[in-house]
Order: structure tokens, then sequence, then C-alpha cells
């Protein structure tokens, strides 16, 4: 039988094994998909050894995504301008094929799932690794009409925003910078609510904001979502569908066939609230 896997450190609560099951019983496909935990200074020999017992696919996860990058053989567009990989396709020839879906599933997740269009729209990332990396590139290509990048390390911040110049209007800088300016959208790619914590966003950087999004999920309101609506932000959104969509991104790379979502963002939630702490 086909086997994929997610590879990551610590892998155990990775939903991904629960996604794609979904999407395999959906469109008949037979195959596993399991969670397979690396040590920390053994990514590339796991993957080998994936390999050579038969494994045609993984998906990566933190903290391997650079890793990734440097071991696939041939990259997508997305992934080498991402310079994170997410998705191997193990090919016949002995190729690894790195492809990127984090951007693409935020992107989905947010235009269809949510409704909101992008193009147009002021958007403020805040955060300036991997996590937000892999979204810049295909957000710009949804032409917005300014992305900004905020990071307590601003010169993380301007590193990315001269790797993306010419995509389209960004501009970067400490989260400082940008009081007294609109956003239509602002997106969480810190990884402050795996610590619980809060960015520094100023609090004026809200108002008016139609569409809070934390690309973190949980079973309750993240510490970012709850200060959105403290401020009056309506529309809050976590990482939940944009898990389901890069998922989907990703079995459609290694199947051919791209399964529906919806159904599986709400097993998904289901899952996430029978087993909230
Ligand atoms: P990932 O691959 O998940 O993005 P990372 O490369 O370690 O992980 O990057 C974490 C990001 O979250 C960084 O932008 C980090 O900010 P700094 O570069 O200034 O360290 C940001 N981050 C982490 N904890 C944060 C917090 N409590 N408040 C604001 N930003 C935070």
């Amino acid at each position: 039988m086909d086997t994929y896997a997610v590879i990551g450190n610590p892998v155990t609560h990775s939903k991904s094994p629960f996604i794609h099951t979904r999407f395999a019983q959906q469109t008949g496909r037979i195959m596993r998909y399991i969670a397979l935990s690396a040590p920390l200074d053994g990514f590339e020999q796991t993957v080998l050894d994936f390999r050579k017992e038969g494994g045609k696919g993984m998906n990566i996860t933190v903290p391997f995504k650079f890793e990734a990058y440097a071991l696939a053989s041939r990259l997508t567009d997305r992934a080498s301008a991402a310079r994170a990989v997410n998705t191997f396709r193990f090919e016949e020839a002995g190729e690894i094929l790195g492809d990127n879906t984090d951007g693409i599933g935020l992107v989905r997740d947010i235009e269809i799932n949510l409704n909101f269009p992008l193009e147009g729209k002021q958007i403020l990332l805040m955060g300036a690794g991997g996590a937000a990396s892999g979204v810049i590139l295909p957000l710009l290509q949804q032409h917005p009409g300014l992305l900004a990048i905020a990071n307590r390390n601003p010169d993380k911040a301007v590193l990315l925003q001269q790797q993306f110049t010419g995509y389209g209007d960004i501009v970067a800088g400490h989260y400082q910078d940008f009081t007294g300016q609109h956003f239509d959208l602002i997106i969480n790619a810190t990884s402050a609510s795996l610590h619980n914590a809060l960015p520094p966003v100023p609090a004026d950087l809200l108002h008016g904001t139609a569409l809070a999004y934390d690309m973190l999920y949980s079973s309750r309101l993240t510490p970012f979502l709850e200060f959105a609506k403290a401020q009056g932000v309506t529309h809050l959104a976590d990482g939940a569908g944009m898990l389901v969509e890069q998922a989907a991104e990703s079995f459609s790379l290694w199947h051919g066939i791209h399964p529906e979502t919806q159904p599986v963002i709400r097993q998904l939630r289901d899952e996430l609230h029978c087993h909230a702490p």
C-alpha cells in the first residue's frame, strides 16, 4: 500500500494523518498516512530511510522546513521563492520534488472559505520566520494594495522585504512603525500563540480591521484573536482552514485529485473540540 507521512519534531499532535485519511476515504484512494518523528539532527536520514522503505511522499513540519528545502533535488516556483518546503514527492527517477503549499492554503482559506478577496486590501503580516516567508509570494500574487511585514526584530522583516521586492508593494519594520495605519487584514504568522503570548501589536492597528487571522489553530481563541475581538474586530479566524487547504494541495500533488475541503474542515473542528483541554 502506498505510504505517506508527516515528519516533524514534535509530531505526535499533528492533525495531518487525520486530514489525509479523510481525503483518502472521500476520493476512494487506498493509502496509509503516518506521523514520523525525526531526531533534531536526523532529518535527512529519516527521510531517506522512509523513501527506501517505499514511502511515496511527505509533509514536513516544524522545525524541518528549511532543511527540507535544502534536501529537495527539484523545487516548485513557490517553494523556491519561500526558501522553505512543506511537501516532498518522491519521483521514480530518484528525484525529490519539494513544494510549499502553505501559502496557497492560506490564500484559499481566506478568499474561498472566508469569502474575503485580497485584491486591493491593506494587509499586515506579523512575524518574519518560516511561517511568514512561506505565505508572502501567494499573498502578493493576489495583488493586495499593500503588504506590510512587522516583526519584533525588524531586521528579519526587512530581509524578507528585500527577498520579495519586485513581486508587489511590500514594506517592513517594527510593529510601532505602522502605528496610525489602517489594515483590512492582520495575519499572525508569529509563533507567539504557541507560547500563549501576544505579539506586541499596538491596539490602534486593529481599529477598523475587517479580518484578524491566526495561522495557528486551537480549540479556543488564541491570545491574538482575543485581543482583536477586544478591539472590536468581528471577523476572527484561526489556521484550521489553512491546515486543511495546504493538505489538500499536497494531496493533489501526490494523487492528481483535489479533495473537497469543507467537510474535512468541519470534521477537524469537531475533533479539536472533542479533545479540548
Ligand atoms: P516559524 O518557522 O514558526 O515562523 P521561527 O522561524 O522561529 O518559527 O519564527 C518565529 C517568529 O515568531 C519570529 O518572527 C519571531 O519574532 P523574532 O524574529 O523577533 O524573534 C516571532 N515571535 C515568536 N514569539 C513571539 C512573541 N511572543 N511576540 C512576537 N513575535 C514572536
